[in-house]
């Protein structure tokens, strides 16, 4: 791999992607090497858009987030990144500027902490980026960032979609998944230093036009406890957790894909409601249990069920490590079901109007669902 003399700059955009099948729980902590393969969609509506500009030797690392400059000179976080630190070739240079870029982003709630950076790669990289969608409100936010920046970094340096996934992965596992479009599935691998654990393109994004995701935000603030820590309690403490992770996601996983290749709406919503399903169960199995969904979460459960008790699965809710709720639908279906959860949560009025455009229907006298 050659080495750059000079400064370079790209800019990119990076989808967020939803789990349908969730990771959750790490067999290697510092390599980030999953227990199980997971499977996610992109949302390209939701993105990360990420300007990285890459110099040698002359200037000094930055990164912001939405435009927040983060402090790098006060977070201790740096430090194990830093003492780690050996440029022995590109590759290992661009991984530890992303475990820094990592430790930078999930310690961003620590940034007040007194300490003090001892040394700098010789790689310094300026990152800014922007999200069109609240920062780690369970929405893979982190995911999108890092993609953005391994995608970034991987232009530059002309590394194969498998590097840059391993890049990504190194940010934050999720991230691996964000580099492709469609449907993606990231493969925990064997390889002891995580070699082999990367994301590959299952189907393309273009392949089930009717299929709609409405992501709705009913909680814009920080998780208290994040995804690493969460998953870290559940490896320790959960029962659940190895049992799901042999006996049930490799099977769930190709009956996915199959449903999802074969357009069958309801077998993909059925096994993507259950995953989610079972991932909180696995958070509820964990000490102390984890509690991700809220009461207006659990509204949207209640709407999605109550749309599908007609006789058929026509929605199908996900949720990840936070309140937030995706809901697949056909697009037919997408009017239908937010009057129906008009009768659950209060949609803000620009929602509704906008519903009322698209359906041609008083919201006043709604439709009798
Ligand atoms: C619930 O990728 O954020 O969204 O690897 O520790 O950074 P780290 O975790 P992260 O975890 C995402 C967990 C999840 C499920 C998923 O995206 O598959």
């Amino acid at each position: 791999m050659s080495t750059v003399a000079t400064q370079r700059n790209v800019e990119v955009e990076v989808p967020v992607n939803i789990a349908l099948i969730k990771y959750w729980g790490k067999k290697d902590e510092d390599h980030i090497i999953p227990v199980n393969n997971s499977v996610s969609l992109n949302i390209d509506e939701l993105f990360a858009r990420t300007y990285v500009q890459c110099s040698y030797y002359d200037s000094m690392d930055s990164v912001s987030i939405n435009n927040v400059t983060v402090d790098l000179t006060r977070n201790p976080r740096f430090l194990r990144c830093f003492d780690d630190y050996k440029a022995s070739d590109m590759f290992a240079e661009l991984c530890t500027f992303v475990q820094y870029a990592r430790q930078l982003i999930q310690g961003h709630a620590m940034l007040y902490d007194s300490a003090g950076i001892v040394s700098k790669p010789q790689l310094s990289f300026q990152v800014s980026s922007t999200t069109n969608f609240p920062v780690g409100a369970g929405l893979a936010s982190s995911a999108a960032g890092f993609a953005a920046i391994a995608f970034g970094i991987g232009k530059m340096f002309d590394l194969t979609m498998n590097e840059v996934s391993s890049l990504a992965r190194i940010g934050s596992g999720s991230a691996c998944r964000s580099v492709f479009g469609g449907l993606v599935e990231w493969e925990a691998g064997s390889e002891p230093s995580g070699a082999d654990s990367f994301a590959k393109q299952l189907t393309s994004d273009k392949s089930w036009p009717e299929l709609r995701a409405v992501v709705i935000v009913l909680d814009e603030s920080e998780k208290k406890v994040s995804s690493s820590e969460g998953m870290r309690r559940s490896m320790d403490t959960s029962e659940l957790l190895p049992y799901r992770a042999k006996e049930i996601v490799p099977n769930r996983i190709e009956r996915l894909c199959e449903a999802f290749k074969a357009h069958d709406f309801e077998e993909f919503a059925r096994i993507t409601m259950a995953d989610s399903n079972q991932f909180h169960a696995i958070c509820l199995d964990t000490s102390p249990p984890l509690k991700y969904m809220s009461e207006a979460s659990w509204q949207v459960v209640h709407a999605v069920e109550e749309f599908n008790s007609r006789g058929q699965i026509r929605a199908g809710y996900t949720f990840d490590a936070g309140p937030n709720a995706c809901v697949f639908l056909q697009n037919e279906d997408v009017v239908p079901f937010l009057l129906q959860l008009s009768n659950y949560l209060t949609l803000p009025p620009t929602t509704m109007e906008d519903i009322e455009n698209i359906a041609h229907v008083d919201i006043k006298e709604k439709a009798n669902l």
